[in-house]
This record gives C-alpha cells, structure tokens and sequence, in this order.
C-alpha cells in the first residue's frame, strides 16, 4: 500500500441486488493521496455516484478491499462505517439535502451538534465557515430563501464545518449556471491547497479541467486516471 495514501481502493466491485442486478462498479483500484484535487467524470448511468456512496463508506463493496486513512473499512458495520464517515469525510450532494425548515446557521452547525459540540463554541464554528463560503450575511435565510449558489455554498459550509481530512462532492456545480459553478470549483480548490483531499464528481470537461487528477469512468470500469 502506498504510504501517503489517503484512499486505497483494490480491486472494488458493487452490485445493486433486489431482483435488479446491475453490476455498478466492476474492478476498481484506485489510490489517492493527501491534499489530491480529483475530479471523476464519466457518462450518466457509469457509476460515478455509486464510487462516491462507497468512498463516503454509504455503501459497502460487494466485494475488494478498501482502506481509508490506512484503515480497511470493506466488511465494517453500518453503524461503525456511519462513525468512520463522521470523523473522516464530509459530503456534499447534487441536490443540497438541506433541512427546509432550519437556517443556514443551523443546517451548519447540524454535524456539531451530531458531534456533542456545546451551543457557544458550536455556532462560533459555524458562523466562521459560512464566513468563509462568503455567506456572512446570509446566516439566517432558510433554503427556499437562497440562490442554488447559496445553497451549494451552505452544503459545502456543512460538509466542512467538522474538519474533514476527505470531502467528497457529487456534481456540486450541476445545478449551477457555468459562473457560479466555477466559483465553486475554485472555493474546492482552495480547501484542497490547505491540504483537505477533495474528489469531486462533474460531467462538464471545464470543470473537469480544474483539477490536478481526473478519473473517467465509463460503463462501471475507470478507463483513464
Ligand atoms: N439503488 C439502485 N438499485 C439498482 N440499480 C441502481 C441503483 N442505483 C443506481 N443503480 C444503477 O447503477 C448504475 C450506476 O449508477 P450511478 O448512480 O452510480 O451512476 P452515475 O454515473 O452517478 O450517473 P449520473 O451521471 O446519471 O448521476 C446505473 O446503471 C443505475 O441504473
Ligand atoms: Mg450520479
């Protein structure tokens, strides 16, 4: 195993059972290192969000191993890979998963309290990372009351509020007009320059040409990377 590695995954494959089979991920070995920028691209349907669900450990691999921070958590659990993914990665989804009902404050301060963060110090936190997101004056907005830029910035806010080593972000910019997804990008990639490894799922060759690595996906196998 290669020594810097953050991700090491070999020879991984994933199945969707249910009377469906489908063979989703076929073969995957992969090795990421800390402080990587990845972008992983790839047609609709070749398993690109299916790779990230097992990177974020949602998903467990049919069968290969995968070793995290040096750890192999293939065969973990649910609720021992729900506490690995806790302290380890954060994730941001295509379609924000915002809490309707709280404000960005509070959808941000959500994996501290999940992490038994006391009130003060909890919201200090969070305020500091929407500051950083450059939502400073957006704190108290509900989600129906921010742009998709705002909210992507929110989601981002949440996935790294709890200092990931990984953040790992599915199409962060599909919803988002080419300027606004851009800006993203480049906020991803000042992360990954304070050493956070960031992988990141975009079908547009433009985004895609904004990371240090990228990894093609197609038909469930990685043809490039
Ligand atoms: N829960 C599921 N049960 C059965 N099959 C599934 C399930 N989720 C995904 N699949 C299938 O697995 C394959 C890979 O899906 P996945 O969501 O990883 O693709 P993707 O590359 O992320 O696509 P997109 O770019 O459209 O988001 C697809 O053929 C899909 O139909
Ligand atoms: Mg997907």
């Amino acid at each position: 195993m290669n020594k810097s590695a953050v991700i090491e995954l070999d020879n991984i494959c994933y199945t969707y059972g249910g009377g469906k089979q489908v063979f989703a991920l076929q073969n995957i070995s992969l090795s990421i290192g800390s402080g990587e920028f990845v972008a992983i691209s790839g047609p609709s349907g070749s398993g690109k969000s299916t790779l990230m669900h097992i990177l974020g450990c949602m998903l467990t691999p049919t069968s290969g191993g995968y070793c995290l921070l040096a750890e192999e958590v293939a065969g973990r659990t649910a609720s021992q890979m729900a506490q690995i993914r806790n302290s380890t990665i954060g994730f941001v989804f295509q379609n924000f998963n915002l809490l309707p009902r709280a404000s960005a404050l509070k959808n941000v301060e959500l994996p501290l309290i999940y992490a038994g963060i006391a009130g003060r110090k909890r919201k200090a936190r969070a305020l500091d990372v929407l500051t950083r997101v450059g939502l400073a004056a957006r704190v108290s907005h509900h989600p129906n009351e921010l742009s998709g830029g705002e909210k992507q910035r929110v989601a981002i806010a949440r996935a790294i509020v709890s200092k990931p080593k990984i953040l790992l972000a599915d199409e962060p910019t599909g919803n988002l007009d080419r300027a606004t997804g851009k800006a993203i990008i480049a906020m991803l990639k000042e992360l990954a320059a304070d050493g956070m490894t960031i992988i990141y799922v975009s079908h547009d060759l433009e985004m895609v040409a904004e990371a240090t690595r990228s990894i093609h996906i197609v038909d469930s196998r990685v043809v490039g990377g």
